[in-house]
C-alpha cells in the first residue's frame, strides 16, 4: 500500500476537472483496499472512492483520501449450451469488458458498447442506453462494507435498481465497495433490442439484414460517437441529468404547448427527454468560458479545457431553473456532485 499526498484527480475524472485530493492511494487487491481503508479510519480521514471517475462532477478539493479501485479480471464461472455465468472485477473498463462478451458471442451487454466507466461503478446508477440497463443481465454483485470491512453478496432483486437508480444511490450510499459484478448472458438464441429507432436506422446504413449481437454493438458505437463527445477529447460526464417522468395531465398539458414534445408511457406517467427541453429553452452549443452544453446532445455539460467544478455546476443550476421556468418540470442532476 502507498499513500501519496496532494494528488491532482484531473486524470481521474472524466470531465477534466482540476481537484486536489489530500491523500490518495491505488488499490490492486482486496486486501490492498482492506489496509487502506483502515489506514482512512485510523488517521480519520473521509474517503472518497473513484473507479472510472466517469458520473462525477468535483466541485471542491477533496480534504481526505481518494481510493482508486484497480481490481481486474474476467472470468467464466460456469457456462452450459445456453447460458454463460461471466465475473467482471471493478476496475475493468467498462467497454473493453463489453468487447470481451461480444469477442466470446456472448449477448445480453451489446447494447451498453461505448459507456464509458468502469465495471464496478455500473451497478450504481444502473447504466443503461437503447433499451437496455445493467439489471437486465446482472445476477448479483460482491461488495465490502466500508464500516466493517466485510464482504456480502448482492444479488440482482437486493440492488433495488430502478431508472439510473439502485441501493447504492440511496440507503447505501457511500457504505459499499463494489469489487465484482457477475453477468448472466446467452450463448446462442441472443435476444436483440433494435426496437429503438436509431438502431435500426444505423443497422439499415450499414446494409446489415440479419443482424448480429456484434452489429447491435457497432450500430450503438457509431450512434453514440455521431452523438456523444469522447471524454478524452472534450471532458464530460455523460448526460447530466434524468430525463424526468410527469404525469399524464401534464405531458397532455405539455403537448398542447409544444405539440412535438415526444414522450414514453412510463409508471402511468410519461417520460420525456430532457435534452429536448433543454434544446428547445435554447442552450444546446452554448459556451460560457470553458464550461458548456455539448452541441450534439443537450443533455451533456462539456468542459473544454479548464473549467471549475463550480462553473460546470453553476451552468446546471441556470437549466435546471430556466426549465422549470419555461415548462414547470423540475429536471434532476444524474451525475454525483462532490
Ligand atoms: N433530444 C433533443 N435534443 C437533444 C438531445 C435529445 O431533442 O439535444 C431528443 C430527441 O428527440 C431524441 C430524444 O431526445 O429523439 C432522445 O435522445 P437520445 O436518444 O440521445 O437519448 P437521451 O434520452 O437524450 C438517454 C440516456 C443516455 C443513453 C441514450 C440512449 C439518460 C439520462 N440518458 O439519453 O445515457 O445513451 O438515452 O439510450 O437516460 C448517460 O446516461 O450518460 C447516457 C449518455
Amino acid at each position: 500500500m502507498e499513500i501519496l499526498e496532494n494528488k491532482s484527480l484531473k486524470p481521474y475524472n472524466t470531465f477534466g476537472i482540476e481537484a486536489n485530493s489530500r491523500y490518495f492511494a491505488e488499490a490492486f487487491t482486496i486486501d490492498e483496499l482492506k489496509e487502506i481503508i483502515d489506514w482512512a479510519s485510523q488517521n480519520n480521514q473521509p474517503i472518497l472512492l473513484i473507479n472510472g471517475g466517469s458520473n462525477m462532477l468535483l466541485t471542491k478539493d477533496w480534504d481526505g483520501i481518494t481510493i482508486r479501485i484497480d481490481l481486474k479480471g474476467i472470468e467464466i464461472l460456469k457456462g452450459d449450451e445456453h447460458w454463460a455465468w461471466v465475473k467482471v472485477e471493478s476496475g475493468e473498463n467498462w467497454h473493453q469488458f463489453v468487447m470481451w462478451t461480444l469477442k466470446n458471442d456472448f449477448g445480453g451487454l451489446e447494447n451498453l458498447s461505448l459507456i464509458p466507466g468502469r465495471a464496478g461503478t455500473a451497478p450504481i446508477q444502473n447504466i443503461g442506453a437503447y433499451g437496455v440497463e445493467i439489471k437486465d443481465s446482472m445476477t448479483e454483485l460482491t461488495a465490502l462494507e466500508i464500516s466493517t470491512l466485510k464482504i456480502r453478496k448482492f444479488t440482482n432483486a437486493e440492488c433495488k435498481f430502478g431508472y439510473r437508480d439502485s441501493v447504492f444511490k440511496n440507503e447505501l450510499k457511500g457504505k459499499y465497495v463494489i469489487l465484482d459484478v457477475t453477468f448472466k448472458l446467452s450463448r446462442r438464441n441472443h435476444v436483440l433490442h433494435t426496437d429503438y429507432g436509431a438502431i435500426l436506422t444505423e443497422l439499415e446504413r450499414l446494409g446489415v439484414e440479419n443482424p448480429t449481437i456484434q452489429d447491435v454493438s457497432r450500430a450503438v458505437i457509431h450512434i453514440r460517437e455521431s452523438k456523444l463527445p469522447d471524454p478524452a477529447e472534450i471532458g464530460n460526464s455523460g448526460s447530466f441529468f434524468k430525463n424526468p417522468v410527469i404525469s399524464a395531465e401534464e405531458f397532455k398539458k405539455l403537448k398542447e404547448k409544444f405539440p412535438d414534445v415526444q414522450g414514453h408511457q412510463k409508471n402511468g406517467g410519461f417520460k420525456i427527454a430532457a435534452g429536448w427541453l433543454i434544446e428547445k429553452a435554447g442552450w444546446k452549443g452554448k459556451r460560457f468560458g470553458d464550461a458548456g452544453v455539448h452541441q450534439n446532445q443537450a443533455l451533456v455539460l462539456v468542459n473544454y479545457g479548464n473549467a471549475t467544478g463550480n462553473e460546470i455546476y453553476n451552468l446546471s443550476q441556470k437549466i435546471l431553473e430556466d426549465i422549470y421556468q419555461k415548462f414547470g418540470i423540475l429536471l434532476e442532476r444524474e451525475v454525483n456532485i462532490i
